[in-house]
């Protein structure tokens, strides 16, 4: 996507051949600022603190960082201990394991001389194919967004709810939960977003609402509590959120406070879709109940991180010294909950049927 009519992906090789390139999101929106990943460690730490985050960019991050390691250690002992650092910055999105799955396949059976030239290789390819993935859940999205078009009176926006950010920002381009809002904005169809700021690291604030004006496409930035109330009065037409763990019965780990918007959503009857891709399935998890969901630091809740007057970035405290704070990142939402979900190989009822519908190669590996 563009930044400045410049096209943009959140990942891409350094000119050396040799690091990796990523947008600092923890800068925006007041800073575009790219930072060069050397080392593993430096991957490591760029998905510990969200200077890369998302579920698909999260594990596009963790294969460069994999092949960073190998260009110091290629040794097996070398590529074993990788992956367990890079396995332990964040436990929810699945991506980050299957990503290194990926590329453990692709490189533990070749010479230790060979590994670090095929690993760069095969990350790139982990980014393209997210790239065509994302493209193609918009390519199926769309027809969600035109069939409610279609009823509206004409030039009446579409309107869309989204929680955190599943945007170009998460993925490597496109996004997902955003692609198909790109692509029915790009095929003319009006649409206009509502963009839930989502506390406590505000990356519907951020994030979604950056990338989205930056594309052009008509949005409003809510309080998260305001979802139930815009929904009440039909002021929502459909929501599409992302996820980070799909589970094989079709429950969703998604940002914390998706629960209520599906609750809010099933309670007035606005159709709540998900939209992923398949490296997002945990095949091995029978249901939403055993996916790790992460804690983060009480800090995120007590503070607050904004742009003063005179330009300086700065961080807040918003509530009295001395009182503690939880902040689950994660919540699951049940399938029951889910009208459905939006992938690259199609729309599918969110249950294990609809599910092995799409990935039929499935059936003998899912728990
Ligand atoms: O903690 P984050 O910012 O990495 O969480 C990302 C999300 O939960 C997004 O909402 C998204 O749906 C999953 S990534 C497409």
């Amino acid at each position: 996507m563009k930044i400045d009519g410049k096209a943009y992906r959140t990942i891409w090789p350094g000119d050396d051949g040799a690091s990796a390139v990523i947008i600092d999101q923890t800068k925006l929106p007041h800073r575009f600022e790219t930072v060069v990943l050397g080392t593993v460690e430096d991957a490591a730490r760029a998905i510990l603190t969200m200077q890369v985050r998302g579920a698909p960019l999260i594990g596009a991050t963790a294969a460069y960082g994999l092949a960073l390691a190998l260009r110091r250690d290629a040794s097996d002992a070398g590529l074993a201990a990788a992956i367990a650092l890079l396995a332990r910055q964040r436990p929810t999105a699945v991506n980050l394991r299957w990503a290194l799955g990926e590329m453990h396949r692709a490189v533990a059976p070749l010479a230790p001389d060979t590994r670090a030239a095929a690993a760069f290789a095969k990350a790139a390819a982990i980014a393209d194919d997210d790239v065509e993935t994302c493209r193609r859940i918009g390519a199926h999205g769309v027809a969600l967004i035109r069939a409610i078009a279609a009823k509206k009176p004409a030039g009446a926006p579409v309107n869309i709810l989204t929680h955190c950010n599943a945007g170009w920002l998460a993925c490597v381009d496109w996004g997902t939960a955003t692609s198909p809002i790109y692509q029915a904005h790009d095929a003319g169809i009006p649409v206009h977003v509502w963009v839930d700021e989502t506390r406590p690291r505000n990356q519907g604030a951020a994030l979604t609402a950056y990338e989205l004006a930056r594309h052009g496409v008509a949005h409003t930035l809510i309080v998260d509590n305001a979802g139930g109330h815009l929904m009440q009065n039909g002021k929502v037409d459909l929501c599409i959120v992302g996820t980070d763990r799909v589970a094989a019965n079709g429950d969703v780990a998604n940002k914390i406070g998706t629960y209520l918007k599906a609750l809010a959503a099933h309670d007035t009857g606005v159709p709540f879709y998900v939209a992923l891709p398949y490296s997002t399935i945990d095949w091995t998890l029978a249901s939403g109940r055993d996916i790790p969901i992460e804690e983060r630091s009480a800090d995120e809740v007590l503070t607050l991180q904004g742009q003063l007057a005179d330009g300086s970035v700065t961080r807040v405290a918003i509530a009295a010294p001395g009182s503690p704070a939880a902040n689950p990142a994660f919540d699951v939402t049940p399938q029951r909950l889910v009208t459905g979900f939006i992938t690259e190989r199609g729309l599918a009822p969110a249950d294990r049927n609809g599910l092995l519908a799409l990935y039929p190669e499935r059936r003998e590996s899912t728990a």
